[in-house]
């Protein structure tokens, strides 16, 4: 179906940037430049810097860099993970991945873990967090970087919705040991298919994961380290993010801006909670643009005849897919969130008319 308001526009996209996206593409092409070569090299210099870290490390997507960072963090058969339950499900994969337990805590009302929850859930098991920075605003840093001090525990950043959000300045990526990050072809840098990158000061995480998206072998010698993956940044990915990434300040400005038309045309509607929380120390990216109403399925429905484009992250929480094996942990915000959430048109390509119809067709709902 073709929307009046489409939720991303990835045609749109590629017909702005044609010129560059063909001319990385055909580079690599033409001078077989396929695999680990200075595309990929230049495209995680570009990241690193971009993100205030000395390495980034190009995978084949967030679920890798996450799974790494793990593994380079040691986390194994016996440990606990602390994260939330109202993210991705590859955040909490990639922990049962490496054979620990994920210890699932709820979320605050900005969508992201609450700090007091996260303390409450410590054990002696406990190895590490991971921090998921949701919707594009990052978590309270000051707040779980001093649990993660107090208790020992190893920090990875959930920064798959976050590339270029801010806590007191400092870039998503450059808290916890490791920071990762997702070019899934709709994240707020996307690629044209799945791709990923483990940040990191740490050299012992970077040469792991390099190793480890390489099937474990040192290319210098050709001695394998590990049983690893097939997991590499493909180099044409790479070439194609390189030359994205100069226009994200931009697009995130752009987002911005979407972000407070949204606001100022859905100020003041009883029933309908807007995403809008204290800036003062986090500067938010709006990979989504998410809403709560209890009425959110009617809403949804309502905006799919106006041509309106919505998705939900997520409907159900992901305890209640019976197929992971997940304990039900009770967590009542998350409950609530699933059935509540909304998430409206976001993306660099969104237009001022998309906004304005998207906000008609909701003030219309709710008259
Ligand atoms: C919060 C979060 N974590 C992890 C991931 C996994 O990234 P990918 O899809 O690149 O594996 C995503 C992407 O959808 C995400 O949104």
């Amino acid at each position: 179906m073709a929307y009046r308001v489409p939720f991303v526009d990835p045609r749109a996209h590629y017909r702005r940037y044609q010129r560059e996206i063909d001319a990385a593409i055909s580079e690599c092409l033409r001078s077989g430049d396929l695999v680990q070569r200075d595309q990929l090299r230049r495209f995680e210099e570009n990241l690193a810097a971009f993100v205030g870290v000395r390495y980034a490390v190009g995978v084949k997507s967030g679920y890798h860099a996450l799974h790494f960072a793990l593994l380079g963090a040691e986390v194994g058969a016996g440990d606990e993970v602390i994260t939330v339950a109202h993210t991705f499900v590859a955040t909490i994969s990639a922990i049962v991945h490496c054979g620990a337990t994920p210890v699932l805590v709820d979320v605050g009302s900005d969508h992201n873990m609450d700090p007091a929850l996260l303390e409450r859930a410590i054990t002696p098991r406990t190895r590490a967090i991971v921090c998921v920075h949701l919707n594009g605003r990052m978590c309270a840093m000051d707040r779980i970087m001093a649990i993660a001090e107090r208790h020992h525990l190893t920090l990875i950043e959930d920064a798959a919705q976050a590339l270029g959000a801010s806590y007191d300045g400092r870039r998503a990526g450059t808290f916890g040991l490791a920071g990762c990050f997702s070019f899934y072809p709709f994240k707020i840098l996307g690629g044209f298919g799945d791709g990923g990158a483990l940040t990191t000061n740490d050299e012992t995480v970077e040469r792991t994961a390099r190793l480890l998206r390489y099937n474990g072998e040192d290319r210098q010698t050709g001695e394998y380290h590990y049983h690893g993956y097939t997991a590499l940044l493909d180099n044409v990915q790479a070439a194609v993010l390189d030359r994205k990434l100069p226009h994200l300040p931009a697009w995130i400005e752009h987002r911005r801006r979407v972000a407070e038309r949204y606001r100022r045309g859905l100020a003041g509607i009883a029933g309908l909670t807007l995403p809008h929380y204290d800036e003062s120390r986090q500067r938010d990216v709006f990979q989504n643009y998410v809403i709560r109403t209890p009425e959110r399925d009617d809403l949804r429905e309502h905006l799919e005849r106006s041509g309106v484009e919505t998705l939900v992250h997520w409907p159900k929480p992901v305890w209640e897919h019976a197929a992971l094996g997940l304990k039900d942990p009770a967590l009542a915000e998350t409950v609530r969130m699933c059935r509540e959430v909304l998430s409206l048109p976001m993306s660099a390509e969104t237009t001022d008319d998309h906004v304005d119809m998207t906000v008609q067709t909701i003030r219309k709902f709710f008259a």
